[in-house]
Formats: structure tokens, C-alpha cells, sequence
């Protein structure tokens, strides 16, 4: 019988606000749990997902971090990112940046990412190159919805061809250590086991 999953506070008032806006886009359940795992590994870690959506997936990357680890964590809709800072304004490890996440990456020029959840489809899939340059030697990308499924809705999750595409050439990176987990919505596992080319 597995443990009962301890569900963040967070997490429960981010959920009930999505449920409220009709916003059908968070992470489950199981994604959010593996987001907490794999940010509890990286103690004074600097985070960043990408597109926040109403705050679900940063509750569970929170749970997971130290006291000292930061997360950044980027949206593109006004309101939706307006409703996160309202939803994770209680955590100071936190900042919500209402911005597209390509053109915050293009500019951005800090310290190198310790783990990245890219959850938005540009970033994701054009752009992943600029989002792969942003992770620092052993730090981690992470993703989901890499099982395609014929039950999805075309509105908010990708195509087969888009999803297929992603899986081969994901593989194919010479600069990561690749897993894909194929439970669940399917999720990418990657470490950078390079140094930075520089950016
Ligand atoms: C799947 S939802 C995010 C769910 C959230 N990460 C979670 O775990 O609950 C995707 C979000 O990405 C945002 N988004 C899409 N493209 C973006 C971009 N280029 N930059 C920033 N945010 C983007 C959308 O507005 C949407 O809110």
C-alpha cells in the first residue's frame, strides 16, 4: 500500500483557485510529487519553471526546497500570473515574473539554472535550446506530457507529431543524461553532464 501523498497547503489552495477559474492546465498529482523529489535535491538551488499557470506545480516545487533554494517562475498571462503571486505571495523563496519566457530567456544573463520545469510549449519545443543553455553542469530539466494520448484535448496539450518529434530528438542530446518516464502524462528526466558553453 503506498504512503498517503502529503499534499502541500499550497498546492490544495492552488487547486481549488484553478478549479475556480476554470483553468484545466496544472500539474497532477504525480507530476507535482516528482517536482517536489527532484527539488529537495538540489539544497540552496536556484529553480525556474516556466509558465506558472495559477500556481499548482511552484506549490509543490516549494515543498520540496531548502530554506535557502530560490525559484523564479515565469507566465505570460497577466492574469494568470497576477492570480500566482495572490496564490504563493506567503513564500518568500519565490518570485512570479509576468513575462514570455523567450524573450526573459534571450536577455537573461544570472547564474545558470539548478533545475528548470518547462511547462509551456515554446520553450519546450522551438526554443528548447535556449532553454537547455540556461541549466548549470548536473542541474536537471524537466518536463511532462511526453506520452501522447488520444484522450487529450487539442486545446491545451500537443499534438502526437509534436510529442513524437520531442522524444527523438530529446534523446539525441549530447550535452544531457535523458530519461523519459513513461507513467502518468509521461515526463522527461534530463542532467546536464557537460560544463556550460556559456551564454
Ligand atoms: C501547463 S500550464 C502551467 C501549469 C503549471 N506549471 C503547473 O504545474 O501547475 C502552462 C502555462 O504556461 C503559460 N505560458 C505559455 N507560453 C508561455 C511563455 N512563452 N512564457 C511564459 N508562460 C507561458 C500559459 O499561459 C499557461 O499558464
Amino acid at each position: 500500500m503506498p504512503e498517503e501523498l502529503k499534499v502541500p497547503r499550497l498546492v490544495t489552495v492552488a487547486e481549488k483557485r484553478a478549479m475556480e477559474e476554470d483553468f484545466h492546465m496544472s500539474s497532477a498529482r504525480d507530476t507535482g510529487q516528482l517536482l517536489r523529489t527532484l527539488a529537495a535535491s538540489k539544497p540552496g538551488g536556484r529553480l525556474l519553471e516556466i509558465g506558472t499557470g495559477v500556481g499548482v506545480g511552484a506549490g509543490w516545487l516549494l515543498d520540496g526546497m531548502d530554506p535557502a533554494a530560490r525559484l523564479i517562475t515565469l507566465e505570460v498571462h497577466p492574469e494568470a500570473a497576477q492570480i500566482s503571486k495572490e496564490m504563493l505571495a506567503s513564500d518568500s523563496r519565490v518570485e512570479v515574473v509576468q513575462a514570455n519566457a523567450v524573450d526573459w530567456l534571450r536577455a537573461y544573463d544570472g547564474p545558470l539554472f539548478d533545475l528548470i520545469f518547462v511547462d509551456a510549449s515554446v520553450p519546450k519545443y522551438e526554443e528548447r535550446a535556449l532553454t537547455l543553455s540556461r541549466i548549470a553542469p548536473g542541474g536537471l530539466f524537466v518536463c511532462d506530457d511526453v506520452i501522447w494520448s488520444a484522450a487529450w484535448d487539442p486545446q491545451v496539450r500537443p499534438s502526437k507529431d509534436r510529442v513524437d518529434k520531442f522524444r527523438a530528438e530529446i534523446h539525441g542530446e549530447p550535452d544531457f543524461h535523458v530519461s523519459l518516464l513513461d507513467w502518468g502524462p509521461g515526463i522527461c528526466v534530463a542532467t546536464r553532464i557537460t560544463a556550460d558553453a556559456g551564454h
